[in-house]
């Protein structure tokens, strides 16, 4: 909740021809919160020559397991890389399908395509942003192997229905967690209820590692399987080769890929993760005050965190609808960017994209919601970088850009 602190922090509008901010201050979206402790255990890893694979990342991978309350975490350098790997892991391959929801980042349906087998796309539910369950079971064909579910800028699907879904007919899930960190559902961590849960530590998400991501799973012959694939194919025993112990041979078990996590990023990652409840509050409290500013708008403003669920309060999104706000999307994005004000756009609905369309015959207008909320959808900054100055800001932005 906003604190009382923060009630008065909305100061006056600037005059109407200068910009909120001068451009040399451009704000910039997703700018991670880095501090002392990030650096200095990332001196460490120049200074102890320690750059690669080693002891930082198996200290990364316990954390965030028991951090996670997971059996088995594996670090490998992307979210992408956690995909496509839980794919291989799980068998998925040509002539299978996955479903996933039409409203995500491409990486999720490429990792599908990676793995040789066939996105299958189901619209969202307009309120939460999230695969709707009811059309799930509408897909479901002899070839589906697995329901690949994203939480949505944070909010965490509908498991109880998807589960339930994916135990009746027999499929994986595997979950896209990107956004999810923080998520939890009925008390239980997102990431934690299928056969993997996959992770980005990606530069603007909550918990950063530059590029890097993780994967949870609660099956001890995938998770070595994993750690097999992200290395080479070489088996389990040449990650030795990144210990203190001398040199150990290594054999190729199977064409493997390089898809390992640094020291130097893991360093990063420690912190991060030591830190996520105090950045996860500080999002909170600004997600808070941007509901309550924007409320008389002509927005659409997010929903509520759904009872029973925590939010881990990835993206802020608003809707521009044209016909509320007499702005097109693209004019608002436009205008934020004169005001110095860094916006982005979470997502254009899949089958927008070129590629998906020639391949799959995917038509837009056949995940009307996915398509408008792509079109209408904006992000705000919402990094526990942001000073209570930057949020007024954004604020400032915002009403002088709708209320020109
Ligand atoms: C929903 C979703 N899935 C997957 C990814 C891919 O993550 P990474 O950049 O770590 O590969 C992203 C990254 O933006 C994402 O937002």
């Amino acid at each position: 909740m906003a604190s009382s602190r923060r009630d008065a922090i909305i100061s006056p509008a600037s005059s109407p021809t200068e910009p909120i901010r001068s451009p040399k201050d451009f704000l910039i979206f997703g700018a991670p919160l880095i501090r002392d402790e990030e650096k200095r255990e990332v001196l460490d890893c120049l200074e102890t020559g320690w750059l690669g694979t080693g002891p930082k990342v198996a200290q990364l991978e316990r954390e965030f397991r028991d951090y996670k309350a997971a059996q088995y975490a594996v670090a490998v350098n992307s979210c992408t890389a956690a995909l496509h790997l839980s794919m291989l892991a799980a068998g998925i391959g040509p002539g299978d399908e996955v479903i996933t929801t039409a409203l995500t980042f491409c990486a999720t349906v490429n990792a599908i395509i990676h793995a040789g087998a066939k996105p299958v796309l189901v619209d969202v539910d307009p309120a939460t942003f999230n695969i709707d369950p009811r059309e799930v079971e509408s897909k479901i064909t002899y070839r589906t192997k697995a329901i690949l579910p994203v939480h949505f800028a944070g909010r965490a699907c509908d498991m109880d229905a998807l589960v339930s879904i994916a135990q009746r007919h027999g499929l994986m899930i595997m979950e896209d967690c990107a956004h999810a960190v923080e998520t939890t559902y009925r008390g239980k961590q997102a990431g934690t209820f299928g056969s993997f849960g996959c992770f980005s530590f990606y530069v603007t998400k909550n918990m950063i590692t530059g590029e890097g991501g993780m994967i949870l799973t609660p099956d001890e012959r995938h998770a070595d399987r994993l750690k097999m694939l992200a290395l080479h194919g070489m088996s389990k025993d040449a990650w030795r080769r990144f210990s203190d112990s001398g040199y150990k041979h290594y054999y190729v078990v199977e064409c493997g890929f390089k898809y390992n996590m640094m020291d130097i990023q893991a360093a990063i990652g420690i912190h991060q993760l030591r830190r996520i409840q105090q950045n996860w509050e500080r999002r909170q409290e600004i997600w808070a005050i941007y509901q309550r500013e924007f409320a008389g708008l002509p927005l659409v403003l997010p929903e509520p965190p759904d009872e029973g669920t925590r939010h881990a309060y990835h993206l802020y999104t608003v809707l521009i609808d044209p016909k509320r706000t007499n702005l097109p999307r693209d004019q608002f994005i436009e205008d934020m960017t004169t005001e110095n004000i860094g916006v982005g756009v979470h997502y254009q609905s899949i089958p927008v994209h070129p590629y998906y369309q020639e391949r799959f015959g995917w038509r837009p207008e056949d995940y009307p919601h996915s398509l408008r909320i792509g079109q209408q959808t904006v992000s705000l900054p919402l990094s526990p970088k942001l000073t209570d100055h930057d949020v007024s800001d954004v604020v400032r932005a915002v009403r002088k850009v709708l209320c020109h």
